[in-house]
């Protein structure tokens, strides 16, 4: 290892932003458009970042930005447009027109590592540094002006002197337990249960998500393309996966989702699986001087209303705006905003996570009594134009401010 310290050649402008997952991409995309420079800086390997299967459903707000940004070409013409989702209980699937009741939004099928393919390519086309595999990273002076991020790359020490950290770091990040403990306020819910997710090359065969609670427990149909579906059962929080042989998962997958009209999604091989654990993540506030927290760094929520990716995407839009407004002479009271706003999205993502996630799984030590209010949950949520569009509305995302 090199002991030499490298300090950046530096613009006008510098953002330091930590990970290179969609949040800490697409700022660095926001903020080149805007004339800014920034260093995105990812200790995992290209490929790892690009082949992690996590989300797919993405929100109005976030195809939106996605086409706003000139990242929506593909998403354009792959991604898959569903005006409505299904919920299914006591053996029957039930249709939430969302768009029906919600004026005409609608969520996008597209894998969150197509995304994160899209906006890498553009990364590499602007010509401004994306470096991977960097290890010892950690983040200074961040109660002052003139933050900077240190980081070893290919056996060399690198410094970075920066006007704004950006911790897109995910739920394992450094930049979040570099804030001061008394700066910072967490908030923490673990769920006593888990996901089984697999990917299965498998055409759909429904048009659009099964969202199921079943006596064996909550299961979900969602898909990525016309060939490939992606499901999800509930599990335990320590499930081990090798305990799963693929004819378990489709039985289980069958079981729990098949409905009383015949409809069940169609087996094929399985191509990948793991377990997710739930649990639900605020802290307060999501910046600390220079630093700013987005995304999973800032909030965790448990996948059910399919909300994190969709607020990384809100996180980072607000702080490319705030910090393009700053550097233009405009002052700093976006900035001051930041966490504020931010809060008040996680939060409302966080109820609606947590009362989805409440509605469709089954908890250890339950009684009968507590499945039948489930069941009479979704049977009022099925019935009810109000209750369907309070769903619809949250699930298609509030537009992004
Ligand atoms: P991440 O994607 O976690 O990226 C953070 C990056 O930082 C990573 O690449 C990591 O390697 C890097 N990093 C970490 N530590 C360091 C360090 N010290 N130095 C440098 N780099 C570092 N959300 C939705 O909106 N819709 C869905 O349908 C949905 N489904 C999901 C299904 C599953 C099974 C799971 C697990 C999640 C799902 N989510 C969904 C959530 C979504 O995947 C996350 O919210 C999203 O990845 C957050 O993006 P991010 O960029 O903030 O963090
Ligand atoms: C998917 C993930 C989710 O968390 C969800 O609520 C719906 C769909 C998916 O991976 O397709």
């Amino acid at each position: 290892m090199c002991p030499c310290l490298s300090v950046f050649l530096r613009g006008l402008f510098l953002v330091g932003i930590v990970g290179a997952g969609p949040a800490g991409l697409m700022l660095g995309h926001l903020l080149h458009r805007a004339g800014i420079d920034s260093v995105i800086l990812e200790s995992r390997s290209r490929e790892y970042v690009v082949e992690r299967v996590r989300a797919g459903v993405l929100e109005q707000g976030t195809v939106d930005l996605m086409h706003e940004a000139g990242v929506g070409d593909r998403l354009g013409r792959e991604g898959m447009r569903h005006e409505g989702i299904y919920i299914r209980f006591g053996g029957a699937r039930h249709r939430i027109d969302m768009a029906g009741l919600t004026g005409g939004r609608a969520i996008t099928i597209y894998g969150q590592n197509e995304v994160v393919k899209d906006l890498m390519t553009l990364r590499f086309a602007s010509g401004r540094p994306l470096h991977f595999e960097v290890t010892d990273l950690s983040v200074h002076d961040l109660d002052t002006r003139a933050p900077r991020v240190r980081f070893q790359h290919e056996g060399v020490q690198h410094e970075a002197a920066c006007d704004f950290i950006a911790g897109c770091d995910g739920s394992h990040g450094v930049c979040r337990g570099a804030v001061p403990p008394s700066h910072l306020q967490t908030y923490e819910r673990e769920y006593p249960f888990a996901w089984l997710g697999i990917l299965a090359s498998a055409p759909p065969t429904s048009q659009e998500l099964v969202y199921s609670l079943s006596e064996r427990g909550f299961a979900l149909f969602s898909m990525r393309s016309p060939t490939i579906t992606r499901l999800y059962l509930q599990c335990a929080p320590d499930e081990d996966v090798n305990g799963w042989s693929d004819d378990r998962i489709w039985g289980e997958l069958i079981a729990r989702l098949g409905s009383d009209d015949g409809w069940a999604p169609k087996p094929g091989a399985i191509l990948q699986k793991g377990v997710t654990p739930m649990r639900s993540v605020v802290v307060e506030p999501m910046r600390y001087g220079r630093l700013f927290l987005a995304g999973d760094a800032a909030h965790i929520v448990p996948p059910t209303g399919a909300k994190g990716l969709n607020l990384a995407m809100a996180d980072v839009r607000r702080l490319a705006t705030a910090i393009e407004e700053s550097y233009a002479g405009g002052g700093e009271a976006r900035l001051d905003e930041y966490s504020d706003r931010g809060l008040r999205r996680t939060w409302r993502a966080q109820r609606f996570s947590w009362w989805m996630t409440s509605m469709l799984h089954r908890q250890e030590g339950e009684t009968p009594f507590d499945y039948r209010r489930q069941l009479a949950e979704l049977d009022y949520l099925v019935s009810s134009q109000a209750a369907m569009t309070s769903l619809a509305e949250n699930y298609v995302g509030t537009p992004f401010d």
